[in-house]
């Protein structure tokens, strides 16, 4: 059986800062679990920025406004004690990956550059062109090569193990052999990344944002929070999904309607294209709904008035990405955009160590939910959220580890995860996940997404109970065992499924809106029932079970969200 002190299961940046955090004391034995190549991780498609109130001379940003905006922009969910953790650890791990030799963008004076970005008061997303969460995987990569961090590349995790109080480890699959694998671990990092895949279709999010450490934490008994709030960034594009930064408007992008008008001037007169994103996306929505929109239910951003210069300066990978994929290049034309599935609020509960109800048991970043973002993330948060949390799920167990022996493992403890495989092998009927994945990607879009109603909900919920039924009887035709991408997508749908049940579950009993969760048949925020965050554990009949707990307010009373 394979050992480590500390495992760590995802390799976006969250995964990799808490393995660079665990490996740099060298006195652990420290492995990083991934089902890609860890340079292919999420993390690299983020694009506009990470905020930090640098507190640069020229500027008069402070930590506490970053702190206010953070909460003011989750719709007074986010727990405001962690909140003020991570906008005032902000600046010591900018200047850490700063040291790191992480390329950001400099200003005359040589200062780390800053952009103004969504719901900000003032510039303080640091860029690097626009591909700054890119130069951020590959800083964090090289350093953990550089400091021996043990990579296990395309293993696919199964399942947790634990023994009611302690972690025990997981297991696991290669991919590359089909081999089965238990790997013992005194604290295990869940950092796995998002769950925009379930809204198969319309997401910015990179095919393997399956929600797999979110799907495993639920199966072994630990609690999902706010799983029901799901970004949609505003600027997709039109045809993929493919996320146009908001790095552009910081720049100075217009937001255009099929009539030519900038019609952020209805929604949010003060801070028109740079308000926050769920106004933003219900705005789009309601273009295209009132009959604003072009043929494809889209709108327009538009750079052409930036110059060539700026544009090949600093939103060069945009303009690739619009030439590659839609065809028009943004220095002529306006790019034809549609919200876009894009973040998970939601994720595993955890304190702020990124400790879960279980000991030696963690997650961080876009698997797991302190919660910083609430309702409704800030543009520049969520690579700052990876770091900060990153740091403390990997300091907090690594002093775990030190000061606590292996558990005794389960009997046999591989017997689950082959029963789960052999299940999927022997699967009764001709059903497919590709056609299984889709209906699910409809089904969410059209029932759970930027407007949602309690009968839409209703037949979410209905719908993905029955896909769940169908999925229980599919069958992997690839029997190979090396680089079955067949099996891996099936065992990647069996997770999609149980967040999307999550999901659906959560938004149909919250009746209010609050942040990117909108209902039309309860359009006002409600914090007299339901300033609290939503908790799912599954139930013993594979239902989600909703229970509440409340929101920490330190400074911040909730009032009236205007932009
Ligand atoms: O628009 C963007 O560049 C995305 C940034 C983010 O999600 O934080």
């Amino acid at each position: 059986m394979l050992t480590y002190d500390v495992l760590i299961v995802g390799s976006g940046g969250a995964g990799l800062y808490a393995a660079l955090k665990s490996r740099i004391e060298e006195d652990l034995q420290v492995a990083v679990l991934t089902k890609v190549y860890p340079t292919r991780s999420h993390t690299s498609a983020a694009q506009g920025g990470v905020n930090a109130a640098l507190a640069n001379k020229d500027s008069t940003d402070t930590w506490e406004q970053h702190w206010f905006d953070t909460v003011k922009g989750s719709d007074y969910l986010a727990d405001q004690e962690a909140a003020e953790l991570m906008c005032r650890e902000a600046p010591e791990v900018i200047r850490e990956m700063e040291h790191w030799g992480c390329p950001f963008d400099r200003t005359k004076a040589g200062k780390i550059a800053q952009r103004p970005f969504g719901g900000a008061s003032k510039p303080r997303a640091c860029y690097a062109e626009d591909k700054i969460g890119h130069v951020m995987l590959h800083t964090l990569y090289e350093q953990g090569l550089r400091h021996g961090v043990n990579y296990f590349n395309e293993w696919v995790t199964l399942s947790l193990i634990h023994n009611g109080q302690r972690c025990l480890g997981v297991n696991a699959l290669n991919t590359r052999t089909g081999q089965l694998h238990t790997i013992q671990a005194k604290a295990v990092i869940l950092a796995t990344g998002g769950y925009g895949r379930v809204y198969w279709n319309r997401t910015s999010n990179a095919y393997g944002n399956t929600g797999d450490g979110a799907a495993l934490a639920y199966r072994a008994g630990l609690p999902l929070k706010d799983m029901e709030f799901v970004q949609f960034h505003p600027t997709g594009l039109r045809r993929t999904g493919i996320l146009m930064s908001e790095g552009a408007r910081g720049e100075g992008a217009y937001l255009l309607n099929a009539l030519g008008e900038r019609f952020m001037s209805r929604y949010a007169p003060d801070k028109m294209e740079l308000a926050p994103r769920d106004l933003i996306s219900r705005a789009i929505e309601t273009e295209v709904r009132e009959g604003r929109g072009g043929p494809d239910a889209e709108v327009f951003l538009d750079l052409t008035h930036l110059g060539m210069e700026r544009i090949l300066q600093r939103l060069p990978q945009i303009r690739q990405l619009c030439i590659g994929f839609e065809g028009i290049d943004p220095i002529e034309e306006p790019i034809p955009i549609k919200p876009t599935a894009h973040y998970s609020m939601g994720g595993i509960h955890t304190d702020i160590n990124g400790l879960s109800p279980i000991e030696g048991i963690y997650a961080a970043g876009e698997s797991g939910c302190v919660s910083v973002h609430g309702a409704n993330r800030l543009g520049g948060n969520s690579l700052l959220d990876i770091l900060v949390f990153g740091r403390r799920a990997g300091n907090h167990a690594l002093e775990y580890a030190r000061q606590n022996d292996f558990q005794p493992m389960i009997t046999n403890p591989l017997a689950t995860a082959e029963a789960r495989i052999q299940k999927l092998m022997d699967g009764e009927s001709q059903e497919r996940t590709a056609d299984i994945r889709r209906e699910m990607g409809n089904l969410m879009a059209e029932k759970a997404g930027i407007y949602r109603v309690a009968a839409d909900l209703k037949q979410a919920v209905a719908g993905l109970a029955e896909l769940k039924v169908r999925f229980k009887r599919l069958k992997v035709r690839d029997k190979s065992k090396i680089f079955n991408t067949e099996l891996v997508a099936a065992l990647e749908l069996e997770n999609m499924l149980d967040v999307a049940e999550v999901i659906s579950q959560g938004a149909l009993e919250r009746v209010e809106s609050r942040g990117a969760h909108y209902r039309e048949d309860f359009p006002k925020r409600d914090d007299k029932n339901w300033l609290k965050h939503t908790m799912a554990t599954k139930g013993s009949d594979d239902r989600p079970i909703l229970d509440f707990k409340p929101v920490t307010i330190s400074r911040f009373q909730p009032e009236e969200r205007t932009y």
